[in-house]
């Protein structure tokens, strides 16, 4: 039944992907929505997160795929991705629990999300100390491409075996390919590599003006160039058609060796 129904679910998302119409629309709908800052407009567990929903259920079926221990992620602003990765590790913890015939469920525990940024505010890493994922999350505060904050993370990461990592710090060519190159080595076979906002390749090449990234020098264009060099890694194209709305397209990357 559930094989069926997922073989016709495959065959509208290989049609919708190849749809014109439905593909311009969409295009037109993500232009609209960065004017709109439409992406702040979401909370997770109480803290905004700046994401598109879809990428977070894509996160969330990825984390129900893979169940990684770690998750690596740079780029924090408010924490509601961080909230939204640790609570996904908490549902985690809660199916182990549950599939062990334990009634409690452990609060401590060793999956974990760490999160780096160069900028994390006071009131903001007060109220993700606060929250009750606290004790799944760990922040660093620094460039994420800085030699010392990624032997941190990479010390931190030496004690786990299923590693996912999410890039959405600075946005520009020359540091997602330095992010690319310092965090990918961590991800685990099978895993993935998220790279959000490579949409700003797609987008209208004055929408920006204030910000060092633009079309031609973004996420993106550093996925495209990290690519040509590295076969560990491909594009999960599939996650994109299946989304339309993304801001993601080219940056779902699935690890396909050791
Ligand atoms: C788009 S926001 C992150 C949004 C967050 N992931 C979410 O989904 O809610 C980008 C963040 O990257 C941080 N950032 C900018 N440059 C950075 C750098 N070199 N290293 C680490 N973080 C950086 C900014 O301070 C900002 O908080």
């Amino acid at each position: 039944m559930y094989k069926n129904f997922r073989k016709e679910c495959n065959e509208y998302i290989k049609k919708q992907s190849e749809n014109s119409e439905f593909n311009s629309c969409t295009n037109r709908w993500v232009n609209l929505s960065y004017q709109f800052k439409y992406m702040y407009n979401y909370e997770v567990l109480g803290r905004p997160i700046i994401q598109y929903p879809q990428d977070m259920v894509a996160m969330q079926e990825l984390i129900w795929s893979i169940k990684p221990d770690l998750i690596v992620e740079t780029g924090i602003a408010h924490g509601g991705s961080l909230i939204l990765n640790a609570s996904m590790l908490a549902l985690l913890d809660m199916v182990d629990a549950i599939e062990s015939d334990k009634t409690i469920y452990p609060k401590a525990s060793r999956r974990k999300v760490l999160g780096i940024d160069i900028d994390i505010r006071a009131h903001n890493s007060a109220a993700i100390e606060a929250h009750p994922m606290a004790c799944r999350i760990q922040m660093i505060h620094g460039s994420s491409t800085a030699p010392e904050i990624i032997a941190q993370v990479k010390d931190v990461a030496k004690d786990y075996q299923r590693i996912l990592v999410c890039l959405d710090s600075n946005h520009t060519h020359e540091h997602v390919l330095a992010e690319l190159e310092a965090y990918t080595p961590l991800v685990t076979p099978c895993s993935y590599c998220v790279v959000f906002d490579t949409i700003i390749e797609d987008l209208p090449d004055d929408f920006f003006p204030d910000r060092p990234w633009s079309k031609g020098n973004n996420p993106k264009t550093a996925v495209w160039e990290f690519l040509r060099n590295n076969d560990r890694f491909e594009v999960d194209k599939e996650i994109e058609n299946k989304l339309l709305i993304t801001a993601a397209p080219d940056g779902y990357l699935k690890c396909i060796k050791d």
